[in-house]
């Protein structure tokens, strides 16, 4: 069926018509409505400028315009900052806050910073710093300085300043297409009929690799395929025995289910893109995209995961070891879509731990990553899983470095890690640097297994 692109902006509702579906929503806010309080700096993703709210159910999620695009909108809620008002009609609770304790300079960044403290608030956003932290962390400020911005973060936290927003108004429940290259399926049978009518669409699940595209590299795909309506591919379960994430479940959405399980993952996925891009990106889009320095992938292998692969041929499981082949080189046939992604729960004597080594703290891809999932018994390494990102063309695990621990030790263990890895030379980080980056990771995980608790796990590294 073919459509309009329909969505709610700051409770209007409008209608896409002549514009193309691959466009993002900043250009179409900025140059077809006119509404420039929502700004672009950097166009992909990095600096915040661009940050509007997603008014789902029960909830508001920041996210960056700029690598949204229109189709991706259908039958959801957009506020910019033009369309906040405080009960009296005058300015927001949040804007009087920023004005009142000065966060503002030049105020390009200002718009984005009020949508994403915004999405906080209204969240039940607390004074607590690293919370306040992890909410602006998407967002830069050139000027003024973060401690302004903090302060007025800190006055309006607490504060019910939005109430939930209401139910989307009745929603689509049949498949669409927009201008007859934006496919949105709604069930997985709609999705692997359209894979196989047309092969040449890209899938799009949360579009923060995929959107940058239209944004950064201003060519957008000529066809995409939208996975995030498929509710095969967003559930998420936890039993006794292993968790199972959708490969279209938003990192917000799977995050709690994971840390519950892994707990380790807690800081990790606090350092993996911002909260804008947790919001709309997936692990299925993290897997996909099959990039040696994904923070998902390493962890995952530790982790033992496996991949349900599905196309109208049927379904196949594949281990996480099998899939990755060469430099963005994936097992996944060009029929096939990733389902979602399990892996068994920690065993008694079991733990896991992981580690991301960034140029940045915040909004930064990984230079090395690093995670390990060891069994002891009796004080004793009876089986370990040592993965890394960043190490070479693909995330892999180091079996040379897992057979040395077991036989012989950690430092037999940090010696072997050398063999493992042809590691990646670039300006993130020479080969050397990363090789000495994962042998000290390494000694790391030696501190934490011998002195659980002496090795901050927050801290930056
Ligand atoms: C500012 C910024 C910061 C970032 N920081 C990090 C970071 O710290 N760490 C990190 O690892 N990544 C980071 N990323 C990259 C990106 O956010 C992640 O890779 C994310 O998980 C991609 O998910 P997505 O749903 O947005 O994927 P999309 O952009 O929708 O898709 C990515 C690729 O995967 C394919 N794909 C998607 N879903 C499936 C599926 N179910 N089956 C098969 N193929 C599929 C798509 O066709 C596409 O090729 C960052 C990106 C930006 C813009
Ligand atoms: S313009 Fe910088 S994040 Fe969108
Ligand atoms: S006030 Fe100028 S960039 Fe933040």
């Amino acid at each position: 069926m073919a459509d309009n692109v329909r969505f709610t902006l700051n409770d209007s509702q409008v209608e896409i018509v002549g514009i193309p579906p691959m466009t993002t929503l900043l250009d179409w806010l900025r140059d077809h409505r006119g509404l420039r309080g929502t700004k672009e700096g950097c166009a992909e993703g990095d600096c915040g400028a661009c940050t509007v709210v997603l008014e789902r159910e029960g909830r508001r999620d920041a996210v960056n315009s700029c690598i949204v695009l229109l189709g991706q909108l259908d039958g959801q809620s957009v506020r910019t900052v033009e369309g906040l008002r405080g009960v009296d009609g005058g300015p927001h609770p949040v804007q009087t806050a920023m004005a009142e304790a000065d966060a503002t300079q030049c105020g390009f960044c200002t718009p984005g910073f009020v949508m994403s403290a915004v999405a906080y608030a209204s969240g039940g956003g607390t004074a607590d710093p690293d919370a306040i932290h992890d909410a602006l962390a998407g967002n830069l400020c050139r000027c003024t300085g973060y401690r302004p911005i903090v302060e007025a973060m800190t006055r309006i936290a607490g504060l019910a300043v939005e109430p939930p927003p209401a139910p989307l108004a009745s929603p689509r429940t049949q498949s669409t297409t927009f201008e007859g290259v934006f496919f949105v399926p709604r069930s997985l049978e709609e999705l692997l009929a359209l894979r196989a009518a047309h092969p040449e669409a890209r899938l799009l699940a949360g579009g923060t690799d995929l959107g940058l595209l239209a944004s950064r590299e201003r060519k957008p795909p000529e066809a995409v395929i939208h996975l995030l309506h498929v509710p095969e591919l967003a559930a998420i379960s936890a039993t006794a025995d292993k968790i199972t994430i959708g490969a279209a479940a938003t990192y917000t959405d799977a995050a709690p289910t994971l840390i519950e399980a892994f707990p380790a993952l807690r800081p990790y996925l606090s350092r993996l893109g911002s909260r804008q891009i947790r919001n709309m990106g997936t692990i299925g889009g993290n897997i996909g995209t099959a990039s040696p320095i994904g923070d998902m992938p390493s962890a995952l292998l530790a982790l033992e995961a496996s991949l349900t692969l599905v196309s109208r041929r049927g379904a196949r499981d594949v281990l996480l070891d099998d899939f990755f082949l060469d430099y963005r080189r994936t097992a996944l046939a060009p029929d096939e879509i990733i389902q979602s992604l399990s892996m068994p729960r920690l065993w008694e004597g079991e733990t896991f731990h992981c580690d991301k080594v960034s140029k940045r703290r915040d909004q930064d891809i990984s230079t090395v990553a690093g995670a390990y999932r060891v069994r002891i018994r009796n004080g004793k390494i009876e089986d370990a899983r040592l993965a890394f990102g960043g190490m070479a063309a693909t995330p892999r695990r180091a079996p040379a470095a897992e057979a040395a621990l077991l036989k012989d030790g950690f430092a037999a263990a940090i010696a072997a890690i050398g063999k493992d890895f042809k590691p990646l030379d670039d300006w993130r980080g020479s080969a050397a640097y990363r090789r000495q980056v994962a042998a000290n990771l390494l000694r790391r995980l030696e501190l934490r297994l011998a002195e659980p608790g002496r090795v901050l796990e927050v801290e930056a590294l």
